[in-house]
């Protein structure tokens, strides 16, 4: 990847009321000559966001719905100039914003991908928090952003390590790459066990504090599936150059292993502090709040093998990329409901695999040659993911 120019980033933050959304602006918060938040869009969480923008003061706020919208008008009152949109064009303004030369991609799921690829349609480098982009539309994204000359810089721990690991050497030098993974919390659970795991239990991260469906994504290890198909198309590497490991302690995040027996790997304490802000001043390495790593601190770093017949969600994950074209934009779509129906308590916890593999053995695979063909995979596994849901509901349990 080439150096990407260190002038301000004048910003649109994409999702400022999660997880990344809100440790993204402490980065910004903390180097104020750096960055300027030019736009903000949320979903429904009107308080957040109406103080994110007397905070910020960006030119643009745009959230899901009108009702909010116009909640949102009035409590930042006449003297807050901010333009309030509401709605897929006002995401969509504010992901293609003149004056805009950064997009930080995190609203969660495939409502994140068209906002994400408009982004780099206009031109705008995006750091990338959405994996559900690359993984629904990755080829595509890719030529885009390349045709275009635009960076897509990770935020994802994981790529952001293996980013980290791959600077200063020779791709052609470079054999494989190495995911790791905490296993999360149902690491050491029998089959029998995870029957009756609970939402509450599911979100209970042992290592990492993120939003409602990537933590139950990290418990199944889809999270890591998805990431195996983000890094394919980031790093352009073959299915067999990606290899995943489980490491309970979170302090690797992952590493890139060369011809000669050299392995590189990203250490750090688990925080996205961190990879916020690579991907923001990538590739300078910025000052921040978090604790250096204390090795006297670590009593082990442990390592094994995923077991892909507990944790199936990987291996659908793995066989919808050998698959391709449409599947993995049907793997994500069936999971995102899934994932919905386990948190509302109609689908068990081993639900979630089951759902998504019988959506991907009903699924004709089409290609995907535009954006639409995505959204059409997408809108089809949702749709047949809740005919399952309804039709077999009792057949999941
Ligand atoms: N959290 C992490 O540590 C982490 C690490 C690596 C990658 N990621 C990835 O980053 C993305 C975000 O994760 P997160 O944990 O930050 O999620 P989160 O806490 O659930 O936040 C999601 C954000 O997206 C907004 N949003 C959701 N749907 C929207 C829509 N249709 N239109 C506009 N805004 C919408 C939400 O708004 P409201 O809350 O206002 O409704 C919120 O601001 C995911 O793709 C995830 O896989 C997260």
């Amino acid at each position: 990847m080439e150096t990407v120019e260190t002038s301000t980033k004048t910003i649109a933050l994409l999702g400022s009321t999660g997880s990344i959304g809100c440790n993204a602006l402490e980065v910004i918060a903390s180097n104020p000559q750096q960055y300027r938040v030019e736009a903000l869009v949320a979903g429904q969480n009107i308080a957040l966001l109406a103080e994110q923008v007397k905070r910020f003061q960006p030119r643009l706020v745009a959230v899901l719905n009108a009702e909010p919208a116009r909640e949102l008008r009035e409590s930042l009152g006449p003297e807050t100039p901010t333009e309030v949109l509401w709605g897929r064009d006002g995401c969509l303004r504010a992901a293609t914003l003149e004056g805009v030369n950064t997009v930080i991609s995190a609203i969660t799921g495939a409502a994140g991908l068209e906002p994400t690829y408009a982004a780099v349609q206009s031109g705008k480098n995006v750091a990338l928090a959405n994996k559900e982009t690359l993984v629904m539309a990755g080829d595509l994204v890719m030529r885009k952003a390349a045709e275009n000359r635009v960076h897509i810089l990770p935020i994802d721990s994981e790529h952001s390590a293996v980013l980290q690991s791959l600077q200063g050497h020779r791709r052609e030098d470079l054999k494989r790459i190495i995911l790791t993974a905490s296993g999360g919390p149902f690491r050491d659970l029998s089959l029998e066990e995870m029957a009756s795991v609970t939402p509450e239990q599911a979100l209970n991260h042992p290592n990492w504090d993120m939003g409602p469906k990537v933590t139950v994504d990290s418990a199944t290890l889809m999270n890591k599936g998805l990431e195996v198909i983000e890094a394919r198309w980031l790093f352009g590497l073959y299915m067999s150059q990606i290899g995943v490991l489980i490491h309970p302690q979170s302090i690797i995040h992952s590493m890139a292993e060369y011809r000669d027996g050299s392995v590189i790997a990203q250490l750090g304490v688990p925080h996205m502090i961190t990879p916020i802000s690579y991907a923001l001043s990538y590739p300078r390495h910025l000052e921040t709040p978090i604790a250096p790593l204390d090795f006297h601190e670590i009593p082990a770093l442990t390592f094994e093998a995923p077991d892909l017949e507990r944790f199936r969600c990987l291996g659908l994950a793995l066989q919808a990329t050998e698959t391709g074209a449409s599947m993995p934009a049907v793997l994500n779509g069936a999971n995102e409901i899934a994932v919905e129906a386990f948190l509302e308590g109609v689908l068990p916890y081993l639900g979630i695999p089951k759902l998504v593999e019988r959506v991907m053995e009903m699924h004709v695979t089409h290609a995907i040659d535009t954006i639409e063909h995505v959204m059409e995979a997408d809108a089809w596994a949702r749709r047949t993911a809740r005919d399952v849901l309804r039709r077999q509901d009792m057949k999941m349990r």
